[in-house]
Parts: C-alpha cells; sequence; structure tokens
C-alpha cells in the first residue's frame, strides 16, 4: 500500500508485525491451553489487531468490546478515564484477556484493569501490540507484549490521527513538521 504523505516513515512493516502477532497468538495458546478465554478489547484502536491475532488462536475464545475515554484534551490525557461503553457479558470467573494496540501513559489500560478486577474474573492479563514505556504516568503490568517503540506518534494497524489512517496495513511514523 502507498505511503500518505503524512507518514514520514513505515516504523513496522506488514510482515514483521504478521510474524510478532503469530508468536503472540502463540505464546497465548500455550500459556490457556484447556482453557476458555474472554477477551476484553477496547474500540476503536485494538479492532485490526484483534482480528489477527484471532485468527492465529488455538484456543476457543470470546470476544467482547468497551468504550474508554479521557477526560481532557484528546492529545494531553488528563488522567481521568471513563467508560462510555460497558461490556455486555460478565467477567466473574472468566479467563480474562484484554486486548489493546498501544500502552501510553497506561491510564486507560490502569482504569480498565481496575474496573475488571472488581467484578471478580478467574484471571485477568494484558496483551498489546505496542508500548511506549517512556511516556508511562502509571504503572500497568503487561504480560504479552508485541513492540516496545520510542515516543514518536503512530498511526496505521488500527491507530488514527483524527480518525485516518486506521486502515494502513502497517505501522507508521506521523510526519509532525510541515
Ligand atoms: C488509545 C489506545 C489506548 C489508549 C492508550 O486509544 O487504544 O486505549 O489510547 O493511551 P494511554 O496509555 O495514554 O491511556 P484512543 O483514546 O486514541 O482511542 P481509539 O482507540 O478509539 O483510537
Amino acid at each position: 500500500m502507498r505511503v500518505p504523505e503524512k507518514v514520514a516513515e513505515v516504523l513496522i512493516d506488514e510482515e514483521t508485525l504478521a510474524r510478532r502477532v503469530r508468536e503472540l497468538a502463540a505464546e497465548i495458546s500455550r500459556d490457556y491451553a484447556g482453557k476458555c478465554l474472554l477477551i476484553v478489547a477496547p474500540l476503536k484502536g485494538a479492532f485490526m489487531f484483534l482480528a489477527d491475532l484471532l485468527r492465529h488462536l488455538e484456543v476457543p475464545a470470546e470476544i467482547d468490546f468497551v468504550r474508554l475515554a479521557s477526560y481532557g484534551a484528546a492529545t494531553e490525557p488528563s488522567g481521568a478515564v471513563r467508560m462510555t461503553k460497558d461490556l455486555e457479558c460478565s467477567v466473574e470467573g472468566r479467563e480474562v484477556l484484554v486486548v489493546e494496540d498501544i500502552v501510553d501513559t497506561g491510564e486507560t489500560l490502569g482504569y480498565l484493569i481496575e474496573v475488571l478486577q472488581r467484578r471478580s474474573p478467574a484471571s485477568l492479563r494484558v496483551c498489546a501490540l505496542l508500548d511506549k514505556p517512556e511516556r508511562r504516568q502509571r504503572e500497568v503490568e503487561v504480560h504479552y507484549r508485541g513492540f516496545a517503540i520510542p515516543d514518536r506518534f503512530v498511526v496505521g494497524y488500527g491507530l488514527d490521527f483524527a480518525e485516518k489512517y486506521r486502515q494502513l496495513p502497517y505501522v507508521g511514523i506521523l510526519r509532525t513538521e510541515g
């Protein structure tokens, strides 16, 4: 696919993504062998990663979605997160795996973990494709991590800039100048 003008460079190409997603799925399948997963994915960014991960999972999995939003400006998270769409199923006694596209400050994931933990799952783990450790403000444990990336604005493979570029099949760095 052509690289749009606003994308300065490809950070993680399609092949590298596909290989890592397969590795993560294999690791998760081994760890949950004999169990049934409940995957919880926050909309919208995780949809593409989730779809690819699911295709390679060898354990049965149900999926459900939440929608989370930060109060305040979209670019500078204020730290306060709220849920604008809740799960439709119960997590009580379930093996829950949160599947995220990116962990940045950790505020979104921290909030979601807190909410899910209160609902008494049998287990609760996190799988995140991308992690920006430099930006962390709230400690969160990521059990399955695809890639640690530098503190740059990334788009593609589900991630957006003003709702654009989610459809790119790779992860690219957004051009900030010009
Ligand atoms: C992104 C991403 C995470 C969150 C991470 O979602 O999907 O949920 O930000 O940021 P944090 O670690 O600083 O909390 P976003 O709010 O951009 O919504 P989207 O998934 O609909 O694009």
